[in-house]
């Protein structure tokens, strides 16, 4: 969506993958669904839960401001959002966004439950403009769940549009969100970004080495790398991960491409997205379940669109260690199961 927000996929925290509907203003450093009444005021207006948002929105807004952060928001583009517990804004876009606008918020996430069965290019387009209208930047997240194909369309309406269904804590969901993503690379763009759904990381259902695999993957393919862990409680492991800033740099890139899977052997993939200054970040992951599986993975430069005879240097993204060799046309890793390995490679001469 041409409206200057997201020339990087946003970053930020989410309450939902943690906590549910389970939440109030002292948790919250931004919402997800839960956050309101079931019923709106005389005047139509949505209206923030007095038991669980006291200070209303605005003030919740003006605090996270305070710490230099950004407030986003749930609604849903039916009648009532997924948890039913509260409004959607169909029917009410314009007052809904203009409640937003007026509210502070800086991000909305829409959903899609309770619809009536009525199209997503039916309903979305009108949030799309009603926030365009209010003439706050609000950064649009559709959450249209991947059902009807959103990246062929969803460039012009929003920021970012889920590709896949929820994701849940474990190992093979992760991947098989991160496949089902990896298959619309080519719609992702500075503005626009596929999203295959919140982190878990944290959350305690996958290893430490598993949830580096989830981060890397997240990050080469520049998915929206929301935390979804109760950050208050947060790991060494899990800071670790979630604090990789050479990870998270990849994700920032200003050349903003997705990363496409170019060569799979049995258990074995490799993920490659360029950077800018004609470096290229790879991700190689081990998938198989059983120790003794081949682990070895060799990285062409021809499967990644390194020239031939280039010479390149190996940056460690896991490690922080620049790799001392240097590689001509190909290089090679030994990767564990379910773990991965994350290079920079930057090309430093021709041979
Ligand atoms: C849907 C969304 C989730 C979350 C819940 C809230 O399932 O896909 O990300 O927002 O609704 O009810």
């Amino acid at each position: 969506l041409s409206n200057g927000l997201g020339l990087t996929p946003p970053m930020g925290w989410n309450t939902w993958n943690h906590f549910g509907c389970n939440i109030d203003e002292k948790v919250i450093r931004e919402t997800d669904d839960c956050w309101a009444e079931l019923h709106r005021d005389s005047q139509g207006c949505l209206v923030p839960k007095k038991a669980t948002f006291p200070s209303g929105i605005k003030a919740l807004a003006d605090y996270v401001h305070s710490k230099g952060l950004k407030l986003g928001i749930y609604s849903d583009a039916g009648y009532l959002t997924c948890s039913k517990t509260m409004p959607g804004s169909l029917g009410y876009e314009e007052k809904d966004a203009n409640t937003f606008a007026a509210w502070g918020i800086d991000y909305l996430k829409y959903d899609n439950c309770n619809n009536g069965d009525t199209k997503p290019m039916e309903r979305y387009p009108v949030m799309t403009r009603a926030l365009m209208q209010t003439g706050r930047k609000i950064f649009f997240s559709l959450c249209e769940w991947g059902d009807m194909h959103p990246a062929l369309w969803g460039a012009n309406l929003g920021n970012s549009w889920r590709t896949t269904n929820d994701i849940t804590d474990t190992w093979t969901q992760m991947i098989s969100g991160a496949d089902q993503n990896e298959v619309y690379a080519s719609y992702a763009r500075p503005g626009g970004w596929n999203d295959p759904d919140m982190l878990e990381v944290g959350n305690g259902g996958m290893t430490f080495e598993e949830y580096k695999v989830h981060f890397s993957i997240w990050a080469i393919s520049k998915a929206p790398l929301i935390i979804g862990c109760d950050v208050r409680n947060m790991s060494k492991e899990t800071m670790e991960i979630l604090g990789n800033q050479e990870v998270i740099a990849v994700n920032q890139d200003p050349l903003g491409v997705q990363a496409k899977k170019v060569r799979m052997e049995g258990n074995l993939e490799i993920w490659a997205a360029p950077l800018s200054g004609y470096r290229t970040a790879i991700v190689l992951i081990n998938l198989a379940d059983y120790l003794g599986s081949p682990d070895n993975v060799i990285v062409h430069w021809d499967d990644i669109g390194i020239p031939p005879d280039t010479v390149v240097q190996a940056r460690d993204l896991w490690e922080h260690k620049t790799l001392k060799q240097h590689y001509v046309n190909k290089m090679s890793a030994h990767v564990g199961i379910h773990q991965c390995k994350m290079f920079i490679l930057t090309p430093i001469s021709k041979h």
